[in-house]
């Protein structure tokens, strides 16, 4: 209608929703970063892949996933044999939320506000690209589309059925990053059970 809010509106492809989501201001997160890290990926792809958000690489170069967890992503899906050029991968969080450490930008968690306000994008790329299987990469993307219930340890790894496709959560690659083994965290054994749910998913393409 005449007063129709336009950022409602489904643009028609993927390049006019990411220069849309360039001139985002639905949060403050916008005003300290350089630039919105939109989705990138064929919009023919049938599989989805959600992050958190962008890090300090891809703040920087504008793409998601192509620091250190996607260095690590990017050797996972070899291993499970799922081709990344074929996948659409995106952020809960378009842009990066950081604190200062010295000159270090750390990551910070994104808030609940910026996951809801960043969700209109998220939910217009799936409008979009209309992907068969979606993984959520960690437990902010799981919350940010399954709700604060959501559990990653007991949930990741089992294909459900959500809204018009199969929803696998799985771990963030970054959490691998992480493994700490004084906290019982072995880093090849989780690199091995990341792997196993993206052949998982890799299985549910049709
Ligand atoms: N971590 C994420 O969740 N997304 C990125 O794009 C990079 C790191």
């Amino acid at each position: 209608g005449a007063d129709a809010d336009t950022t409602t509106e489904l643009p028609p492809d993927l390049d006019a929703l990411r220069a849309q989501a360039a001139g985002c201001t639905r949060c403050e997160l916008h005003q300290d970063t350089t630039q919105t890290v939109f989705g990138a990926g064929p919009r023919s792809a049938r599989l989805v892949m959600v992050g958190e958000q962008p890090g300090d690489q891809e703040d920087r170069q504008g793409a998601p996933f192509v620091g250190p967890a996607g260095r690590l992503l990017d050797e996972a899906l070899d291993e499970a044999g799922v081709a990344r050029d074929d996948a659409y991968v995106t952020n809960a969080v378009k842009h990066f939320n950081f604190r200062y450490h010295g000159k270090r930008r750390i990551h910070e968690t994104p808030k609940a506000g910026h996951i809801r306000a960043c969700r209109p994008w998220l939910d217009a790329e799936l409008a979009l690209v209309r992907p068969q299987v979606l993984l959520t990469l960690g437990a902010t993307a799981g919350k940010a589309l399954l709700g604060p219930k959501f559990r990653i340890t007991a949930e990741r790894g089992e294909p459900r059925p959500w809204n018009d496709l199969t929803l696998v959560p799985t771990i963030h690659p970054s959490a691998i990053l992480r493994a700490d083994p004084d906290r019982g965290q072995d880093r090849d054994e989780m690199f091995a059970g990341f792997v196993a749910d993206l052949r998982r998913a890799g299985e549910l393409l049709h």
